[in-house]
């Protein structure tokens, strides 16, 4: 099968990713804190590695504790949503309805708390429009922020057009306009094969998925909070230690961690962010960029084919949603399953506002995703595959 949905998880995972999965589930799969034995304190310092390799890879090396482990993106922005929504009402300053700026361009893992929360009067809600291609303006951003505006979320990347947003022009307007608004990330998209730095690009809160480019298994991820930040505990629960505390610890990393870690998920992720040092970020973004680029230019070649976002391989991912004249974006996505053996992503994804701008709602479109282990000739044979579609209608 050509894989072509590396959007929604990366596949295949290297092969080290696998072996240190194993290798720590075989030798030191005791839980981490929970106990003064060996292996316990093992596979606690296979955690706080996987930890400070997170901070560093992001820049906030010097404060790994605020890096925090989450089962995904979406546990992760829940956390962080209603986390700081929670801490709100404690501080007391809710008087006046919090006003949080989101945009179009959103997966479901953060417009849908944010509608929730304003459905239920707790936030007032501003979503920003992009661009014709799929950027966001950091002008209209800003412009957006009143001085009730208390955070600013917004994506790194659109997961249906690929398209790569300015955060660092971004952050720098939000940190200028908005006092004490928080400025969250959803990093679900580029982490792992776009450079990251939060405090270049004065990002607050960081959330991300260790499932996507960063090679980990599904039930990983993370969320960095600047120490300017506080936000409360989401889940609560047991952490190891503190059992004197009749509330959650408020120190980090255990003020969001309650429960017991996903260490085979952790030890695989260990293993990603090794195979990217090894590899090389730009190695792994100049690969992409040039498969990228291969694919829109097979794409724009066939006849009534309709590339949703920009042409071009630059400020954007491996990312592209097309449409096929003639023909329903699950049905084109059926086809190329049952005729060709390619795997691609139609409908949706889980981002309607995205869809809407862009006029494909609510049909859809077909998305297809590369990543480090996409071929040329993987690309050519979804760019024939959809010459013969479209000639078929
Ligand atoms: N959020 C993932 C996607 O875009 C699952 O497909």
């Amino acid at each position: 099968m050509t894989y072509l949905d590396n959007a929604a998880t990366t596949f295949p995972k290297p092969r080290t990713v696998h072996d240190a999965a194993s290798t720590f589930m075989q030798t030191l799969g005791a839980n981490p804190g929970r106990g003064g034995h060996r292996l316990a304190a093992g596979a606690s310092r296979m955690v706080e590695a996987t930890r400070l390799a997170l901070a560093r890879f992001v820049n906030a090396g010097s404060t790994p504790e605020r890096v925090v482990f989450a089962h995904n993106g979406t546990d992760a922005l829940n956390m962080a949503i209603k986390g700081l929504v929670h801490a709100w009402h404690r501080d007391g300053r809710t008087h006046v309805v919090p006003h949080v700026v989101t945009s179009v361009l959103e997966h479901n893992s953060v417009s849908r708390p944010l509608e929730q929360l304003a459905a239920d009067g707790v936030i007032a809600l501003t979503r920003v429009d992009c661009d014709a291609d799929g950027y966001l303006s950091p002008g209209v951003v800003a412009a957006a922020m009143t001085p009730a505006t208390r955070l600013v979320a917004l994506t790194h990347c659109s997961n249906v057009l690929g398209t790569v947003q300015p955060i660092a022009e971004i952050g720098a307007k939000v940190r200028e306009r908005g006092g004490d608004a928080v400025f969250l990330v959803d990093a679900a998209q580029t982490i792992g094969v776009e450079p990251i730095d939060v405090e270049a690009a004065q990002v607050d809160v960081l959330a991300f998925p260790g499932h996507k480019a960063l090679m980990g298994y599904p039930g990983t991820g993370g969320l960095y909070v600047a120490p300017r930040v506080e936000l409360a505990p989401w889940r609560e629960g047991g952490t190891g230690g503190d059992s004197k505390h009749p509330v959650q610890p408020g120190e980090y990393p255990h003020r969001l961690e309650g429960g017991t870690h996903n260490t085979i998920g952790i030890a695989s992720l260990k293993a990603g962010l090794g195979f990217i040092a090894a590899t090389g970020l730009d190695a792994i973004r100049q690969h992409e960029t040039r498969l990228v680029s291969r694919l829109l230019d097979g794409l724009a070649a066939v006849p009534g084919v309709t590339i949703h976002g920009p042409r071009t391989a630059q400020r954007r991912v491996a990312t592209v949603a097309f449409s096929v004249k003639g023909y329903a974006s699950q049905d084109v996505g059926a086809i190329l399953d049952t005729s060709f053996d390619i795997a691609v992503r139609p409908g949706l994804h889980c981002a309607p506002y995205c869809h809407q701008a862009i006029g494909t709602y609510p049909d859809g479109a077909v998305r297809a995703s590369l990543g480090y282990f996409t071929t040329d000739a993987d690309v050519d044979a979804l760019a024939d595959a959809i010459a013969q579609v479209a000639a078929a209608s």
